[in-house]
């Protein structure tokens, strides 16, 4: 594998490969999650008779708000390379600052505030524009055939592909299934921050996920009630949580509850000072 740190070395490394790449784009301190992706990558870009597979490592502050933790972010890029070599990543592009952002970065993509101020969006605004155009920016400096985002983030998967399709980039959108530890919390880099005592309390956040998916299943559609009893749960348990929301999965927006209709319940919330998101997708309603 092959790392490179400028966009002129980048697409000269991709076109030597034969060009049309798969990409993972993350920001490092990677995990199970993220080299999932890569495989999932590698097994297209195989399956689609060859193309490099370009995994991108940036932390990338426009999506930062200043109380955030992007001067503490894990950054640990040796690490990485050697864990993205061995799951058959053929280029890393690690590009610092200066080569992303060498003027103040004034051109700014505005998502759709239907999609992108929901959710994530009202709890961290100009969110989905940090990641919009970072993740405009890199499609353009990798020219990738196709991008693989994780379920993880749910709601910045459905804003990226609203983008590519509403910008017609040539891109072809993949989700990955979210990769959790045996006791069902989804993998992030944050659950680093958590203390012995929060890491052993931080299932119970998926699992709140699961009980209401459950609950739904077996009949239930009083959304709203679910969401307020889920959240009082939590609270109740020492969490601080933003949201709890069932929603429908293709655009986020409040369920109808009608037979067909495929659900997705989305969550953020504090442990002590880490924050961690999580969802589940619901089988389409009865
Ligand atoms: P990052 O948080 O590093 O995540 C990179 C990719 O890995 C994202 O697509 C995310 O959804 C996925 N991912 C994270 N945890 C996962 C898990 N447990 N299972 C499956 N996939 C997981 O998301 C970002 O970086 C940034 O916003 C980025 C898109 C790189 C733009 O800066």
């Amino acid at each position: 594998m092959k790392t490179l740190h400028t966009i002129a070395e980048l697409r000269e490394a991709v076109a030597a490969a034969g060009g049309a790449p798969a990409f993972v784009p993350t920001m490092g301190n990677l995990h199970e999650g993220h080299l999932a992706l890569v495989r999932q990558a590698r097994q297209q870009a195989d399956a689609a008779g060859g193309g490099p597979v370009v995994a991108s490592i940036f932390v990338n502050r426009l999506q930062f708000a200043p109380h955030e933790d992007f001067d503490s972010y894990p950054r640990t890029l040796q690490r990485d390379a050697e864990l993205l070599q061995a799951t058959g990543c053929d280029l890393l592009f690690a590009p610092n600052e200066a080569e992303l952002y060498p003027e103040p970065q004034t051109f700014r993509l505005h998502p759709d505030p239907a999609l992108a101020d929901v959710l994530e969006g009202a709890f961290r605004p100009g969110f989905f524009g940090g990641v919009c155009t970072v993740v405009l920016k890199l499609f353009n400096a990798v020219q990738p055939r196709l991008a693989v985002f994780g379920k993880k983030d749910y709601q910045q998967l459905m804003v990226v592909r609203r983008m590519v399709s509403q910008l017609a980039l040539p891109v072809q959108v993949l989700g990955g299934e979210t990769a959790r530890a045996d006791d069902g919390l989804a993998l992030s880099s944050r659950n680093g921050y958590l203390s012995a005592a929060e890491r052993a309390e931080a299932p119970a956040l998926a699992r709140a996920l699961r009980e209401l998916a459950a609950q739904v299943q077996a009949g239930a559609r009083d959304f709203k009630a679910q969401e307020a009893r889920a959240l009082a749960a939590l609270r109740e348990r020492g969490w601080a949580p933003d949201y709890v929301a069932l929603r429908r999965q293709h655009d986020l927006a409040e369920p109808l509850g009608a037979p067909g209709e495929a659900l997705v319940v989305l969550t953020a919330a504090r442990l002590g000072r880490t924050r961690l998101i999580d969802n589940l997708e619901l089988p389409p309603l009865r």
